[in-house]
């Protein structure tokens, strides 16, 4: 995706599992990438704060263009996920859970759109969920944070258009990565036990790694995805959510 050369990105949560991979996957196509996360990562600019901090996210895009010279591409990726059914969450858990999936990502886009416009265009990636689409059981406070980036999602990609700016977002079922690893040790699971049961219950014979999921990221980033606007593109192997 030759056209991706000589771009600047913004990746959240560029240290995680997801992260690492878009980050070099976008490297990998002639991006400079500033990564955002509480830790550094492996992008040519890492910021590292805290997105629930609503001044860090409302400076982050005009942090960026100070770093790489301009904007093109936002890819919003951090999250958490919060776990147990609504009679055994907090005030505290719903409050961190909408900073950080929803709260972040509204800023987030919010300062980086008037940017890509001044630029001419570009283009803005969510990672929501499958979940956020499809509810599965036991996690409403992470489902309904999911179905509000996905609603962001659809939101902006019709309202921005005009500007020349493409928002989408991806949709992952299970990935392999550690918010799903330390899940199943919390259950007590040993994990690599638990991802080979996974693995069965998937059409195409196991769940995604990173890369699958950061190549779909690349491609709604660059040019080849040009008339797509407020797309949510299901990345799930053939599994449905159960
Ligand atoms: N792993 C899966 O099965 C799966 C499935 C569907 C969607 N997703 C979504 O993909 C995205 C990436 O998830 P992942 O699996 O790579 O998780 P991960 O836990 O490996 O990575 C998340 C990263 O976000 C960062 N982060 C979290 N809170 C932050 C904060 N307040 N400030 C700054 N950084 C923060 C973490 O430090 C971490 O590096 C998330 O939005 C997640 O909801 C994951």
């Amino acid at each position: 995706m030759g056209e991706l050369r000589g771009k600047r990105a913004v990746v959240t949560g560029a240290a995680g599992g997801i992260g690492t991979a878009i980050v070099s996957a976008l490297q990998s196509e002639g991006v400079t990438v500033t990564g955002v996360d509480m830790r550094a990562s492996d992008a040519d600019h890492s910021i590292e704060g805290d997105l629930s901090d609503r001044a860090f996210c409302n400076g982050l895009p005009a942090q960026a263009v100070e770093r790489m010279g301009g904007l093109d591409i936002l890819v919003n990726n951090a999250g958490i996920i919060t776990r147990g059914k609504i009679t055994e969450t907090t005030d505290e858990d719903y409050a961190r859970t909408m900073a950080i999936n929803v709260e972040a990502p509204f800023r987030l886009c919010r300062a980086a759109i008037p940017i890509l416009e001044r630029a001419g265009g570009g283009a803005i990636v969510n990672v929501a969920s499958c979940w956020g689409m499809h509810p599965g059981p036991n996690h409403p406070l992470y489902v309904m944070s999911k179905a509000a980036v996905a609603s962001l999602t659809q939101c902006l990609g019709m309202d921005h258009a005009r500007q020349n700016i493409r928002v989408n977002g991806v949709c992952p079922n299970e990935v392999n990565t550690p918010m799903i690893r330390t899940g199943f040790a919390t259950r007590g699971l040993g994990p690599d036990k638990a991802i080979d049961a996974l693995n069965a219950s998937v059409p195409l014979g196991r769940i995604a790694e990173p890369e699958d999921i950061a190549d779909v990221i690349v491609f709604l980033a660059s040019d080849k995805a040009r008339y797509l606007c407020g797309a949510l593109i299901e990345v799930n192997g053939g599994k449905p959510v159960q």
